[in-house]
């Protein structure tokens, strides 16, 4: 048996901080998005013992234990209690790595959604979102997709209006910043600045672009280290001069995205900046799963 699953990219149209939780984790207040951004995910299956075995396209990557999607796997087999087979999964990734855009996380998602299909669907999405949390804090949102308000450590979900038709451009700066750096940097520092979510559920009601794009804001930029914020300045320069209506670092970085009103102004932006920037990508919206 061959299944195939697109892993999407996700992005985070505003990224709030407003607390700590009891387990130390911060609790989090996010309008997420899924992008056709997406690597693709092949599973196949053999019978077994439950020997897991994975391959990318990107040499970097880990191969074994280390990879969200071999342990999404070795979840999946613990909770459905299969034990008779063994497991081979094949990751073409087009994601950027360490971007902010869940690209593991959504390996991830895509290997318990395809491994459910292989097994007969012997959980609901729900179970599935539930089990995603343990491997990651993005992972829930990218086994629906869609747009979504995650709140708490990330795994609390609420459906929002699907985000409007536009076109998006991702730049991905050379540089990552360790997301436990950037989590202990806002515990440090008076927060200053912070999204307005509720502008942003109200525009995406409403299904204006415009008031949309100008909200996005990530709290994660008020405290990256300089040198790394005035590169994301310079890229969000770069998008607005470009033509997008709105531009905005995803999760813990380095992308940087950019919204623009149709995927022909998009397009065009795409032709001039991919000249400039290694990792440049376009992708529209997409809808929950
Ligand atoms: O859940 P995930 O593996 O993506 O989290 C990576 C790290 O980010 C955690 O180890 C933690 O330091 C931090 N984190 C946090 N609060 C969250 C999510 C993540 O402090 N809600």
């Amino acid at each position: 048996m061959i299944v195939k699953e697109e892993a999407q990219a996700k992005l985070n149209l505003t990224l709030d901080v407003v607390g700590l939780l009891p387990n130390g984790y911060h609790e989090m207040l996010m309008v997420m998005q899924s992008i056709s951004l997406c690597d693709e995910v092949t599973i196949s299956t053999k019978p077994g013992d439950g020997k897991i075995n994975v391959s990318t396209n990107r040499s970097y990557l880990p191969n074994n234990e280390k990879n969200l999607a071999y342990i999404a796997a070795k979840k999946y087999m613990e909770r459905a209690e299969v034990t008779d087979m063994d497991v081979i999964i094949s990751l073409y990734k087009r994601i950027p790595v360490c971007a902010g855009m869940g690209g593991g996380s959504s390996d991830a998602a895509a290997v318990l959604r395809a491994m459910n299909r292989l097994c007969g669907d012997a959980l609901t999405v729900d179970e599935l979102c539930e089990l995603g949390a343990d491997i990651g804090s993005d992972v829930p949102f990218c086994v629906r997709g869609g747009t979504v308000l995650a709140k708490g450590s990330g795994t609390e979900m609420e459906e929002l209006t699907p985000m409007m038709d536009c076109g998006i451009v991702v730049l991905k700066p050379r540089f990552s910043v360790s997301t436990p750096k950037l989590f202990a940097e806002l515990d440090r520092v008076k927060i200053c600045a912070r999204p307005d979510t509720e502008g942003v559920l109200r525009s995406l009601e409403s299904g204006c672009l415009r008031e949309l794009a100008r909200r996005c804001f990530n709290i994660f930029e008020t405290v990256l280290p300089q040198r790394e914020a005035d590169v994301v300045a310079g890229v969000k320069d770069d998008l607005i001069s470009a033509g997008a209506i709105g531009a905005c670092m995803t999760g813990t970085g380095s992308a940087v995205f950019g919204l623009f009103p149709t995927v022909e102004e998009a397009e065009r932006a795409y032709g001039s900046l991919c000249k400039r920037y290694k990792e440049c990508f376009l992708a529209v919206p997409t809808r929950a799963i």
